[in-house]
């Protein structure tokens, strides 16, 4: 549910769950003959466009997610937003829209962020500010191809958690539908891919269990992703696994994951298919994202057959020193691998 008319002051910091909220500014820039206006910050939360746009009709439209957290210290960290401008970039390029320059993207981030300070959740609360950077193709195109105009705009809103809790270990189901085609768009951040995946999650849902979990397009015989989030299993000799495939997002989270695995914990790494016959080598499995940073996976039912992991409960070992150091970088209480990890507002 929407909640539109609450100020910062009014909202309890320790129960904001994951819904949008208009904050104060966003960023806007258009894309008109040729190039991007300078973009300015706005405080209209809607935007204008052709009744052609290609973002309605065709599908010209991607999006990101990142977050900023208040640390201890009271500083500003944003998590990795140079590799959400890298990815957008990619996006554009599939969906043929035109790119918003990386570095541009970082300045807009910075600024929508500093604009809406007072919404920034504050510091001991389990809570961070989500940024949600869009691509559209705005201008008509009634024959299908791309657009002339674009927008790009960013805005931000207070989240808690996207799966109910913490750490809080969920249930997942095998879609018996495809989310991305083999070579579609699924690597691309594409809105048309949530489009796909929401009648399948919703049908998850009212089965009880918190999303679905998609196989691989060609076979159905290997796991892709999670409609809102990437995939990982540690086996029972300590390795972590992470699907390879072409048809899945590539996560900042995982990615983050899979570096912190292995540097910091010593972990051998494997991104690599991963089949649906692996869970009995499995101990721990989780889902990893922006919106879900780490959820522990309590069970995945495929075909009627429930599989458990490793508790109902609580998270594995592995998932706890994994949160522990993602969430200890994010705050700036632990030191992140590369100086570009954490940018400051
Ligand atoms: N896969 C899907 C389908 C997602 O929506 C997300 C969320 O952003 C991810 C994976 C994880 O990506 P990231 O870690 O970059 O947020
Ligand atoms: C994110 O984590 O940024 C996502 O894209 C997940 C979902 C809210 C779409």
């Amino acid at each position: 549910m929407s909640e539109q008319n609450t100020g910062p002051e009014n909202l309890n910091w320790d129960d904001l769950g994951f819904s949008y909220r208009k904050t104060d500014y966003r960023y806007i820039s258009h894309f008109k003959n040729g190039s991007w206006d300078e973009g300015q910050l706005v405080e209209d939360n809607t935007l204008e466009l052709n009744e052609a746009a290609t973002a309605l009709h065709y599908g010209q439209a991607a999006f990101e997610g990142l977050k900023a957290f208040r640390t201890k210290g009271g500083d500003i960290n944003i998590f990795r937003p140079n590799e959400n401008a890298k990815r957008l970039r990619q996006s554009a390029e599939r969906l043929l829209m035109a790119p918003f320059p990386e570095e541009r993207f970082i300045q807009a981030v910075k600024e929508v962020v500093k604009a809406n300070e007072d919404w920034i959740p504050p510091y001991g609360h389990g809570a961070s500010l989500y940024i949600r950077p869009l691509l559209i193709g705005s201008g008509d195109k009634i024959g299908v191809g791309p657009a002339d105009e674009y927008i790009f705009t960013v805005f931000v809103m207070p989240v808690g958690s996207y799966f109910g809790g913490s750490l809080k270990p969920a249930h997942f189901v095998i879609s018996d539908f495809d989310r991305a085609a083999p070579k579609g768009t699924g690597a691309a951040k594409a809105a048309g891919n949530y489009g796909s995946s929401l009648m399948p999650a919703s049908k998850a849902k009212e089965a009880g269990y918190s999303d679905a979990i998609y196989l691989d397009p060609s076979q159905h015989e290997k796991i892709e992703e999670i409609g809102s989030s990437n995939f990982f299993a540690v086996t029972k000799d300590n390795t972590f696994v992470t699907p390879d495939s072409p048809s899945i997002l590539p996560g900042i989270t995982r990615q983050s994951l899979m570096q912190l695995a292995e540097e910091e914990l010593g972990l051998k790494v494997e991104h690599r298919e991963v089949y649906v016959n692996e869970f009995d080598s499995f101990t721990e499995a989780g889902s990893c994202g922006t919106a879900a940073v780490i959820t522990p996976i309590a069970s995945i039912t495929h075909n009627d057959k429930k599989h458990d992991f490793y508790s109902d409960t609580e998270a594995g070992p592995v998932t706890q020193k994994l949160y522990d150091l993602l969430i200890g970088i994010q705050l700036g209480e632990i030191e992140a691998p590369a100086e570009d990890w954490i940018v400051k507002a």
